[in-house]
């Protein structure tokens, strides 16, 4: 018997949220409670023995993730989130979507200068939210020792995005056909 893969636990809903969308739905990975620790485990696993300061996750399944890691290598947790949900002093970076443009936010003091960070996400598509985090973190003056995915849509080029920002990018599985 072969074991299930963390790719083997992401449905697929064909047509959400429009026509013509392949919505790779990770909460059926979430739910089952060997997917979850896998998924952990593997997006840590090429950082181990890293020295990190603090996780960095981005809204909304990134939450889900990166409070999990965080919890595992006992660091906090830090949030960006779309424009006007942080209460605090934010700085805000704009970034392009498929139609118009959409900012992401982080609290001002949540990254110290030099601190080294892990940022974590559910999903690398274009590449833009993970890029606009990224910038969120560098202007705070934090070093960004990886960034880890569960899902790379290769076809829409995120990783080489970020791999051009000079970024160490690893994730758990690919699906074409975005
Ligand atoms: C999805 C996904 C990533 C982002 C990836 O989030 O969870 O965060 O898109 O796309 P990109 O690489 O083209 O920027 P979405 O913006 O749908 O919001 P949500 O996570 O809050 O649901
Ligand atoms: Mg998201």
């Amino acid at each position: 018997m072969t074991r299930k893969s963390v790719k083997d636990y992401i449905r697929t809903i064909v047509d959400f949220p429009h026509e013509g969308i392949m919505f790779r739905d990770v909460t059926t990975l979430f739910a089952d409670p060997r997917g979850f620790r896998m998924t952990i485990d593997q997006m840590l696993h090429p950082f181990a023995g890293e020295e990190i300061d603090k996780v960095v996750g981005l809204e909304a399944r990134g939450f889900i993730i990166g409070g999990a890691i965080a919890h595992q290598l006992t660091l906090g947790f830090v949030p960006i989130r779309k424009k006007g949900k942080l209460p605090g002093a934010t700085l805000s970076q704009a970034y392009q979507l498929e139609y118009g443009e959409a900012v992401m936010e982080i609290h001002d003091d949540a990254i110290q200068p030099g601190e080294r960070v892990l940022v974590v996400d559910d999903l690398l598509a274009t590449g833009g939210t993970a890029a606009a985090g990224i910038r969120l973190i560098e202007r705070l003056g934090g070093e960004i020792v990886g960034c880890s995915f569960i899902i790379d849509l290769p076809e829409l080029g995120g990783r080489k995005v970020l791999e051009d920002m000079g970024m160490d990018v690893h994730v758990l599985c690919e699906f074409d056909g975005a």
